[in-house]
Formats: C-alpha cells, structure tokens, sequence
C-alpha cells in the first residue's frame, strides 16, 4: 500500500445510508427471499434506516382483493392469488423509491423478475431450513404450509426457488440476530453494488 495514500474517512451508518438513498434514483429496493426470511421485520427497519416509505406487497394484494391471502386461496385458487400478486408488484414498482417486501413465490414469475430488476435492487434474505421452519411455525396463517407436513414444504420449495432467487442483484444471509445486524449488513452490499455504481464504494 502507498504509505503516503490518505486513508479515507470512515463514514458513518447515517452517511452510508444517505449515499445509498441518493445512488438509487428513483429505483426501489426489493426483498425477496421465502416465508419466514423475514423479509417484512426486516425490509421496515431497512426503509427506517434509509428515510423511505417501507410497503408489503402481500397486505397491498389482501387490500385489493378485499380479503386474506388465506381466503384468496380458498375461494379462487393459487393461480388467481398469482395473477394478483404479478399486478400489484407491477403497479407498486411505479410509484417511486420504496423498500418493498415481496411474498416468498413473487419472484418466481419471469414477468415479476423482469419488472424487479428493471425498476430496482432486488435483495434476496437467504436462510437456512430450520430457522425458517422455526419462524413460520409460530403463526398459521399461510395457505401453502396447510397442505402437507411444513417441513417437508419447505424443503422443496427452497430446492425450486433458491436457484431462481440466486439471480437477486444481492444476497444476504437471515439469521437469528438482531435485525439491525442484518440491516447493516444489506446496506454495505447496497453501498458496494456496481448497481449503484457509489463513487469511492
Ligand atoms: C407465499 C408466501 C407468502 C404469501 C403467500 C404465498 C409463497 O408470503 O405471499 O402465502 O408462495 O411462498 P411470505 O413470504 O411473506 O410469507
């Protein structure tokens, strides 16, 4: 290293946080990752930190519709509940820079990708087996876990998503730690994305 380089100032979260919320330009932030990643505790703190509206998609759906996810699913079926999710994600992407929680099988569809990486990062919360298993077994309300035994659910579908959620722009590992861990966590890779191509990064 030339010892004579000045060292540069370390910036401080607010400073880092301020930089990424400029480098985004009227792009969003988008989380994906599957049920239990913590995608929704994580993406509020996220747009906390970054002075940005925080919205999830799966309560923007229920309020469209009118209903619970549960009830979408019972009444019309998975591939209504789809056609809906595809729609809502399209139109919220639209209304400018956001931190957005997407529900875990939203990426999965090409039209979804495509309107992600076009109109934002998309950050996948990656998570092993058992902490998302001991997550989504506190509360009942998701339709796909009542249709066999979770665990067994959940296995499979990481083996079908995780290779399509590894196209995110970033990924960062959830854990059982606090949640501003994970906060700092995403907001260095956002600083570091050429993405945001963050002069000095
Ligand atoms: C789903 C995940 C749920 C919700 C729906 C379907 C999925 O959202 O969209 O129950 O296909 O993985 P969360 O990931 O927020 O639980």
């Amino acid at each position: 290293m030339d010892s004579q380089a000045t060292p540069r100032k370390r910036q401080s979260k607010k400073e880092r946080a301020a930089a990424v919320r400029k480098a985004l330009d009227a792009r969003n932030i988008v989380l994906i990752g599957l049920m239990g990643a913590g995608k929704t505790a994580i993406g509020r703190r996220l747009a906390n930190r970054l002075d940005l509206p925080f919205t999830d998609a799966d309560t923007e759906i229920e309020c469209a519709a009118g209903k619970s996810i549960s009830d979408i699913f019972a009444e019309h079926g998975e591939a209504h509940f789809r056609e809906g999710e595809r729609k809502v994600i399209e139109r919220l992407l639209n209304e400018g820079t956001q931190v957005l929680a997407t529900g875990g099988g939203a990426y999965m569809n090409e039209q979804t990708r495509t309107c992600i990486a076009k109109h934002g990062i998309s950050v996948w919360l990656k998570a092993d087996l058992d902490v998302l298993l001991s997550r989504v077994l506190r509360r009942n309300h998701r339709p796909l876990l009542k249709t066999g035994d979770p665990k067994a659910v959940m296995r499979n579908l990481m083996e079908q998503r995780y290779p399509v959620y590894g196209e995110a722009d970033i990924a960062i590992q959830s854990r059982d730690v606090p949640h501003e861990v994970i906060v700092d966590e995403i907001v260095s890779a956002l600083y570091n994305c050429p993405l945001l191509q963050i002069e000095g990064s």
